[in-house]
């Protein structure tokens, strides 16, 4: 009762000012845990990693994918988790969801200031997404690819060695969505991972400028 007090005031005071803490991460630097405007973001020095434009850019390209279609989702970069409310909220999506984080500090604050936790439907794992992809032996429906550390996509996540890891892999059979740049214009490492999409799926769709800033791609297998 007494935190439900303390959140909810914290919420409503979030309305005049924003309420920030900070919390040392080894891979991104300051994370920043912020009230504003009745909603608590999660955001770096330069980037917001959850529940604010970063979680509209994901329903964004939610909007265009059939999830009565999808039975399994593996997301990679869970953050504060925000893609997962959106899922569960807004899209009633409650089969299963395997997240990936390289960030301990990132997890723990998913689980204490989002209340994400494992259970029957929802599997959490501390592990670099690279390494999950080259093991993983489980098929999913539609992987969300979403890593970042702070505005950039780290560099192997650019690298056609992921890539043909993800599609050749077991790992899906489906749906790609990838949260790709944060930049006004598309670089060549991501425009070589389009061409290379293309000769390998039915369908690449790019969505640039989505939300005034990030590129998303969706890929489907047939
Ligand atoms: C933009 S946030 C993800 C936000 C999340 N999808 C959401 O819906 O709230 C990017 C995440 O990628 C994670 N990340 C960066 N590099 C990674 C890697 N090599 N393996 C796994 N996670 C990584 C970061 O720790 C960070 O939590």
């Amino acid at each position: 009762m007494f935190f439900w007090y303390i959140a909810n005031m914290l919420k409503y005071i979030s309305y005049l000012y924003p309420i920030t803490r900070q919390v040392k991460s080894k891979y991104s630097d300051t994370l920043e845990i912020t009230w504003y405007n009745g909603k608590k973001h999660l955001n770096t020095k330069n980037a917001n990693y959850s529940y604010g434009s970063l979680q509209a850019i994901l329903k964004f390209g939610l909007d265009k994918i059939d999830l009565k279609q999808i039975n399994s989702i593996l997301l990679l970069g869970l953050g504060g988790g925000s893609v997962i409310e959106t899922l569960r909220q807004d899209f009633n999506y409650q089969k299963q969801i395997t997240a990936i984080d390289i960030d301990p500090v990132i997890i723990d604050i998913a689980k204490t200031e989002y209340q994400l936790e494992n259970n029957a439907n929802t599997t959490i794992i501390c592990e670099d997404a690279l390494q999950f992809i080259k093991n993983n032996t489980s098929t999913f429906d539609l992987i969300i690819i979403d890593l970042f550390i702070d505005i950039k996509v780290p560099k192997p996540f650019l690298e056609l060695s992921f890539w043909e890891n993800v599609i050749t892999s077991k790992s899906t059979n489906g749906v790609l969505l990838f949260n790709a740049s944060l930049e006004e214009k598309k670089s060549y490492q991501l425009q070589t991972v389009i061409d290379f999409l293309k000769t390998k799926v039915y369908k690449v769709d790019v969505y640039e400028n989505v939300n005034g800033t990030n590129t998303v791609i969706i890929s489907q297998s047939l």
